[in-house]
């Protein structure tokens, strides 16, 4: 199977940019925060706080994730129940942040996203495909902007799908996610020592679609 992994920073396009990638090149999507979104968002139900590392550890094996397609589109079932449509507030975002350090969490989702890559041929978008999930990936990216620009692209998606919110708050929690993400001990966000950069600041969704399949048949066609 070809794999494909792209990771970031939260609010760099990653999934937009993958999606298209993916249709260009007939390979599946995968989006793995969505998996980590769907555990949080467990665990905001059930009321657990996010500090709580030892019930949230013991209640890992009582949450079922798994991916289904719809149109193409990837939906996260979780025990059951199709949770697309609640785990994009900036609650969940946060709270995604702060349980996806946790060791039991990872592992949670590591066999799923692997077993999902080998027998497929996937993009998968994250913040650890590169340096831990897919260390084989023969094409790998790391997809970055500045914060500025990241908060004003989240704030038009807000806008967009009409939800309220203030772009000033929005970069201080992509600044702090991103800290979080950064520093934790288990799978941080780093970008693999083999991983092409793509700074889009100021590029647009065609121009770094492009500068990644480019990427891909070079990296292809070099092994
Ligand atoms: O890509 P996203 O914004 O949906 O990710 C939400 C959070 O999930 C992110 O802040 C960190 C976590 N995450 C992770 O730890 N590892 C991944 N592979 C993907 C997401």
């Amino acid at each position: 199977m070809y794999n494909i992994a792209i990771d970031g920073p939260a609010g760099a396009g990653k999934s937009t940019i993958a999606k298209k990638a993916a249709k260009k090149l007939d390979f599946i999507y995968v989006d793995t925060g969505a998996m980590y979104r769907a555990i949080a968002l467990y665990f905001i139900r059930a009321g657990v706080k996010a500090e709580d590392e030892k019930t949230i550890s013991e209640k890992c094996v009582d949450i079922d994730v798994s991916i289904d397609y719809v149109d193409g589109a990837q939906q996260v079932i979780l025990n059951g129940e199709n949770v697309n449509d609640f785990i994009r507030t900036e609650q969940v975002s946060m709270m995604t942040s702060n349980i996806s350090k946790y060791p039991a969490v990872r592992e949670k989702l590591l066999n799923l996203q692997r077993q999902l890559a080998a027998q497929k041929n996937v993009i998968m978008d994250g913040r650890d495909i590169g340096t831990c999930v897919l260390p084989d990936a023969k094409t790998k990216i790391f997809l970055t902007a500045s914060a500025k620009e990241r908060a004003r692209r989240r704030y038009k998606e807000q806008v967009e799908r009409g939800i309220e919110c203030d772009i000033d708050q929005i970069e201080k929690d992509i600044i702090a996610r991103d800290e979080q993400d950064m520093n934790r001990k288990t799978a941080p966000l780093k970008q693999a020592e083999d991983a092409v950069l793509i700074d889009s600041s100021d590029m647009s969704i065609e121009q770094v679609v492009d500068a990644i399949i480019e990427t891909f048949e070079a990296t292809a066609h070099s092994q």
